[in-house]
């Protein structure tokens, strides 16, 4: 779908930025702009930063940034269609009704359809004769019709097409199938059903779009994985989705119960905890923790009680601290996950643990007294150099207190001695982040301009493209007088290229050019730069003056690179071209 400028223009209007990402992210007011703590990483100093009247955004920390529709895109993972129906919605706007709706987002809703309908198929067939062995298993591990039903669970039956069969009579073509990823192809071409003979569990977003599936054998010596899971496709992914946050997210916002299995989740929802989540399949992400910490104030991670559980716990811990998320650990005594724990020893006993779920320090010194035999001295010297180093981790001074205290009894060692020894292993500690911060910012540095890497070879031609297309941004009536002076083609790197091209071909159709119409082409971090560019660049009160310098420039540096390409400069003359670069010499021309 293609909108139209003036359409464009009340829906920016209507939906000023701020109230917009207000109801994300915390702002604070800084003169005329406002600050916040960006939500698309992780950042102890607020480094987001907004220009009410400019409508854009930028962040000084990671690169992303654009204007409103371009932050519903990312914050919401939706495409240029999706958000504008969303800023739509939101402000009571009547969407164009012609236009031809766009590839993608027909795509999309094409693959929502075709995985709403398979659920349809699976679940019938779970409650069809066919189905029997699949519901008894289910009924068996304990799932009331009642919970089946509200989660959708089905059964995909043991035939080579039958999904194939019944979407193709719907309608549905191959490609949307392989793209939906419900089948596989086999050697010679035809499409087979992805799962056979399988209790099916669909994923739900917080939308209510059937999005994936995630398909668990019956049988030990059946065909794949024990679970075989959707991967990504263009409605799909993996690592920023959680299992049941549909379910959870009205019910999650005191602490959200995090463990490893499909189906911990649903027993856990069936006994009454509906705050309950699984990643999908994967490794916890910091996507994951951040879309958590959206929904909920504290994480409870309840993983499995065997050691694959103990190291994801670890993982799963430090992902959530670094994003800033409260975490606390239940540990489930005798009994392999949650679902074991809920059937042998039921909801109340289950509550109780879950109030009493254990902060991560203590959960850190339980795991540390592991295997050591503290009726021993030497079990307790060493126990106590563990424990020491992970008090030195806390920061603050009454809980260093507290636990030193507790050790102390344990040990038989004095708090001053456990406290001074704490402070000592802090400082070592300081020191080792220290060395690790400085050379992560070596490391980083060069991909600074990952937008443009050609900055760092060029950066007087790239300092003359960046304020040339951002005098055109910001001063559309020059449009005429530039483009008669110097074409894409003229420019130096290629991605000042790219963006001239595309704001010359804007402004020949429109009178304004909008940060959004780089959405489907560019890249947040390249839409970012762009915004970066438009908010910061200082072009001086003679715009026409400084546009005509900066073609200058560029005409020169591109006659120089012309003459010599860098790639054939014999090994010497590159050194000197970097040595008056490191000058300054070619910078200040
Ligand atoms: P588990 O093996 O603990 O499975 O894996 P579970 O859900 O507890 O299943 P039951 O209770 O044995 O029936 C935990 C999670 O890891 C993913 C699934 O999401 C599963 O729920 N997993 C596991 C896979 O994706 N593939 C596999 O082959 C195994
Ligand atoms: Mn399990």
């Amino acid at each position: 779908m293609k909108f139209g400028y003036d359409f464009l223009n009340e829906l920016k209007m209507r939906n000023d930025i701020e109230s917009v990402i207000s109801s994300y992210v915390n702002l604070k007011r800084r003169g005329s702009n406002l600050i916040g703590s960006c939500p698309f990483h992780n950042e102890k100093t607020p480094s987001f930063t907004i220009w009410p009247d400019k409508g854009s955004y930028y962040c000084f920390g990671c690169g992303a940034g654009g204007d409103v529709i371009t932050f519903m895109m990312q914050i919401e993972r939706l495409d240029y269609v999706e958000a504008v129906k969303v800023l739509a919605e939101r402000v009571g706007m009547q969407l164009p009704v012609d236009g031809e709706e766009d590839k993608l987002s027909k795509l999309k809703s094409r693959i929502y359809d075709a995985n709403r309908a398979a659920a349809k198929f699976y679940y019938e067939r779970l409650i069809s004769p066919e189905g029997k062995e699949a519901l008894s298993y289910l009924t068996g591990r304990g799932l009331q019709p009642k919970t089946i039903k509200q989660f959708g669970l089905g059964y995909a039956p043991d035939e080579w097409d039958a999904l194939v069969k019944h979407l193709k009579s719907l309608g549905f073509t191959d490609y949307e199938l392989k793209q939906a990823n419900l089948v596989s192809e086999t050697k010679k071409g035809s499409l087979i059903d992805r799962y056979r003979n399988r209790v099916m569990f669909p994923v739900i977003d917080l939308r209510g779009n059937f999005i994936a599936f995630s398909g668990r054998k019956l049988r030990e010596d059946d065909y794949g994985g024990k679970y075989i899971n959707t991967s990504d496709t263009p409605v799909y992914k993996k690592s920023a989705n959680m299992f049941a946050l549909n379910f959870a997210k009205n019910h999650c916002a005191e602490r959200v119960i995090l463990v490893e299995g499909n189906m911990d989740v649903i027993s856990l929802h069936q006994a009454g905890f509906n705050m309950a989540v699984a990643a999908l399949g994967t490794a916890f992400t910091a996507d994951q923790a951040r879309l958590l910490a959206r929904y909920s104030d504290e994480v409870i991670v309840t993983m499995d009680a065997d050691s694959a559980g103990a190291k994801s716990t670890d993982k799963v811990l430090k992902i959530l601290a670094e994003a800033g998320v409260k975490a606390r650990i239940l540990r489930l005594p005798d009994c392999k996950d949650p679902d074991d724990y809920i059937k042998k020893y039921g909801a109340t006993r289950f509550k109780a643990l879950l109030d009493g779920a254990v902060s991560d320090i203590e959960y850190k010194l339980h795991v540390a007294s592991e295997g050591i035999d503290m009726t021993l001295s030497d079990g307790k010297i060493e126990y106590l150099k563990k424990a020491v180093a992970i008090l030195a981790t806390l920061h603050d001074d009454i809980s260093k207190e507290l636990y030193a205290g507790k050790l102390s009894e344990l040990c038989g060692v004095s708090k001053e001695t456990i406290l001074s020894a704490t402070e000592k292993e802090a400082a070592r500690q300081r020191k080792v982040t220290v060395k690790k911060e400085l050379n992560d910012i070596v490391k980083v540095t060069p991909s600074r301009d990952a937008v443009n890497p050609e900055k760092a070879l060029y950066p007087r031609a790239v300092a003359a493209e960046e304020h040339l297309i951002s005098i055109l941004i910001s001063h559309p009536d020059l449009y005429e007088d530039i483009k008669d002076e110097i074409s894409a083609d003229g420019f130096v790197t290629e991605f000042s290229k790219k963006l001239f091209e595309v704001v010359l071909e804007t402004l020949s159709e429109k009178k304004s050019f909008e940060l959004s119409v780089l959405g489907s082409d560019f890249s947040p971090k390249e839409i970012g730069y762009v915004s970066m560019l438009q908010n910061t660049m200082q072009t001086g009160n003679d715009p026409k003056r400084v546009a005509t310098e900066s073609i200058e420039v560029i005409k020169q540096e591109k006659k120089a690179k012309n003459s010599k390409n860098l790639s054939e400069m014999t090994t010497d003359e590159w050194a000197e071209r970097m040595k008056s670069l490191a000058d300054g010499k070619i910078n200040k021309g």
